[in-house]
């Protein structure tokens, strides 16, 4: 990957910075954590820091949509395999690697019945976290009994009982908010659990509501070079009618292969 808010920096090698992907998830938590200009260092060093920083306030929760040129996630029937390009697959599993607890909406669970596992580069896998408020899910997706992490269902208080199981899955209930469960509360209950690096890889609904309750430290979207035309939308919030109200945070970018991923900071103070 090339960052390119450096002036002169040179394309990555093809030959892989798995050596250096593992330097750096060995001193994850260490104050020492390297962020220099390394490809790997610099993209992921600053979030190693910047999860430290967090730790007083409970979590440090990013989330990550890869998106078309025209700001579609999936085709309306919901196919989203696989619109970016490998170096952002590749990208996907290192920060789940990071993270303690992958999270993702149930139209994400019902369409891609994804693994969430970490397959691409060394690391562990994190706790596998679906948010699924009314329980249309029924146990038969992978996730519920491939037993290759542990399994938490975050359902509506009014819909589960505590002590209730999905096939491998826990079923945590959460009380109900204004719109949907609570995004604070969700980090809440998951830093008691020792969760403190939340990885939302989607789908829009799910990161739409963490941004517009200003529940997101940061916010990955990689830009793949198609446009669909029509689909499902990536971030939707509520309506402005001034530019001024618009979100304009600082931004850190990169090329991953032919995609762009731009990084925005909610949290810089
Ligand atoms: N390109 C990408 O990066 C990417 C990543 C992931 C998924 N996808 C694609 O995106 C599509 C799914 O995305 P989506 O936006 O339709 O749905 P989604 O975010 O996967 O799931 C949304 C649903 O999750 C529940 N939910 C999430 N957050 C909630 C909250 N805070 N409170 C209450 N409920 C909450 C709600 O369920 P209820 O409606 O039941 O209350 C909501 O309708 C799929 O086609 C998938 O393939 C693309």
């Amino acid at each position: 990957m090339t960052d390119l808010n450096q002036p002169n920096a040179a394309p990555m090698p093809p030959a892989d910075d798995e050596i250096a992907w593992q330097a750096l998830l060995a001193r994850r938590n260490d104050e020492s954590v390297p962020i220099d200009n390394t490809p790997v260092n610099h993209l992921y060093g600053p979030l190693c820091r910047s999860h430290r920083a967090a730790l007083k306030q409970g979590t440090f929760t990013i989330a990550h949509l890869a998106q078309s040129l025209d700001g579609r996630i999936a085709t309306t029937a919901g196919v989203s395999r696989w619109l970016s390009g490998t170096a952002d697959l590749l990208h996907t599993h290192r920060m789940r690697a990071l993270a303690d607890a992958v999270l993702v909406g149930v139209n994400t669970v019902l369409h891609d019945d994804p693994q969430l596992t970490v397959r691409r580069c060394a690391g562990s896998n994190p706790l596998r976290v679906v948010i699924d408020p009314e329980r249309p899910l029924d146990g038969s997706q992978r996730i519920f009994h491939d037993s290759a992490a542990p399994t938490l269902l975050l359902a509506a208080a009014d819909r589960a009982g505590s002590g209730e199981t999905l096939g491998c899955a826990e079923i945590l209930p959460v009380a109900r908010g204004g719109t949907g469960l609570d995004p604070h509360e969700i980090r809440r209950l998951l830093a008691h659990r020792g969760m403190t690096w939340l990885f939302i890889e989607g789908g829009g609904i799910t990161v739409s509501r963490f941004l517009a309750a200003g529940a997101l430290d940061r916010l990955q979207l990689t830009i793949a070079p198609v446009i669909l035309g029509s689909g499902r939308p990536g971030l939707l919030l509520p309506e402005i009618t001034d530019l001024q109200n618009s979100l304009r945070p600082p931004t850190r970018r990169f090329i991953l292969g032919d995609d762009i991923m731009v990084e925005c900071d909610f949290n810089h103070g």
